[in-house]
C-alpha cells in the first residue's frame, strides 16, 4: 500500500490508473482511528473497484471550537495495517496545510439548504468543514465511486446535494450502518465512553430498533413516532437528547408521515461525548 501526502501525489496515481480502460477508482473518505465500519466501507469499494484509495484526514473545519479535534483519536500505524489488510492500494494523509494552503476559509463549499438541518443546527459550521474536505477529496481523487456509511445519514445527503450541483462525475455509494453486537453503532468517538456511558449510549440502538418495529407494526404518523422515540430517553436522565428527528432523506426537511426512505435519526449527549444513531424506513 502506496501511503501519498500531496495532492498531486494521489492526482498522479488516480490520473495513471485512470488511463487503462476499464479501470474503477473508489474512494473512501475517513477521519482515520478506524474500526470496522470503516473496513466495511473499504470491503465494499475493494469489492466492486479495481483501485482503492482511503483518505486519513482529521479534518479541522468541521469541528467547532469547542469540540473534540485537538482530541480526537489518532493511530496512524493502526491504520495503515487495517487499510492495507482491506486491500487498499493508497492512503492518503495529508498535513492540514495540503489541503487548505491559504488557510481553512479561503475557499468553502456550503450546501445551505441542508446545513443547518439535524446535527448542521447543534455543530454550527460542521456540514460546511464537511462538504469543503468532500469536495477536496473528490477534485483531487476524481473517483468514480466514493464510498460512505449510513450512519452519518444528515452527512450523506450533504455530499449527495453537492455531487449533483457540482456535477461531479462521481457516484455516491452508501454502506450500511456496522454496529457491536449489543446494538452500539460503531464510532470512532465510542472510545470516550466509561463503562458505565457505554451502558447508557444503548439506548440510541434502542430507540432505533423501538422505531423500526412501530412501523412494521403500521405506525406511520411522525408524531407518535417521535413521542415514543422521546420517551425512551425519559428513562435516562444521565443522556441529553441533541435532536430525534423524521426526515426526508434527501432535504432533511421534517415530514409528517413516514414512507419508504424517510429517515428517522437521534442525536444525544451522553456525558461529554455526542453519539448519533439513524435508520431508514422500508
Ligand atoms: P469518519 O467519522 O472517520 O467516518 C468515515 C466514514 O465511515 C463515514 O462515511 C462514516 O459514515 C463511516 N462510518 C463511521 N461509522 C460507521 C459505522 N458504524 N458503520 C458504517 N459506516 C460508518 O465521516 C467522516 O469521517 C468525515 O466527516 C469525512 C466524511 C471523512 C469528512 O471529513
Amino acid at each position: 500500500m502506496l501511503v501519498l501526502r500531496t495532492v498531486d501525489e494521489l492526482r498522479r496515481w488516480s490520473r495513471a490508473a485512470r488511463s487503462a480502460a476499464g479501470n474503477i477508482i473508489g474512494l473512501v473518505p475517513t477521519m482515520g482511528a478506524l474500526h470496522a465500519g470503516h473496513t466495511s466501507l473499504i470491503r465494499a469499494a475493494r469489492a466492486a473497484c479495481t483501485h482503492v484509495a482511503v483518505s486519513l484526514f482529521v479534518n479541522p473545519t468541521q469541528f467547532g471550537p469547542n469540540e473534540d479535534f485537538s482530541r480526537y483519536p489518532r493511530s496512524f500505524e493502526s491504520d495503515c495495517t487495517l487499510a492495507a489488510a482491506e486491500g487498499a492500494d493508497v492512503l492518503f494523509a495529508p498535513s492540514v496545510e495540503e489541503l487548505y494552503p491559504n488557510g481553512p476559509d479561503s475557499t468553502f463549499i456550503e450546501v445551505p439548504a441542508l446545513s443547518q438541518r439535524l446535527d448542521g443546527q447543534s455543530r454550527p459550521g460542521h456540514f460546511r468543514g464537511v462538504a469543503t474536505v468532500v469536495a477536496k477529496l473528490l477534485l483531487a481523487a476524481e473517483p468514480d465511486r466514493a464510498y460512505f456509511g449510513q450512519k452519518d445519514a444528515a452527512q450523506v445527503a450533504v455530499i449527495r446535494r453537492l455531487v449533483a450541483d457540482l456535477r461531479l462525475a462521481t457516484e455516491v455509494v452508501v454502506c450500511p450502518i456496522v454496529r457491536d453486537p449489543d446494538g452500539l453503532a460503531l464510532s470512532s468517538r465510542n472510545a470516550y465512553l466509561t463503562p458505565s456511558q457505554r451502558a447508557q449510549a444503548l439506548t440510541l440502538s434502542r430507540a432505533v430498533r423501538h422505531v423500526e418495529s412501530l412501523v412494521a407494526q403500521g405506525e406511520r404518523r411522525a408524531s407518535a413516532i417521535l413521542v415514543a422515540a422521546h420517551e425512551f430517553f425519559r428513562a435516562e436522565p444521565a443522556i441529553r437528547v441533541d435532536y430525534i428527528e423524521l426526515v426526508d432523506w434527501s432535504t432533511l426537511e421534517p415530514v409528517a408521515t413516514a414512507a419508504p426512505g424517510t429517515l428517522f435519526a437521534v442525536a444525544a449527549r451522553v456525558g461529554s461525548t455526542r453519539l448519533i444513531d439513524n435508520t431508514i424506513i422500508t
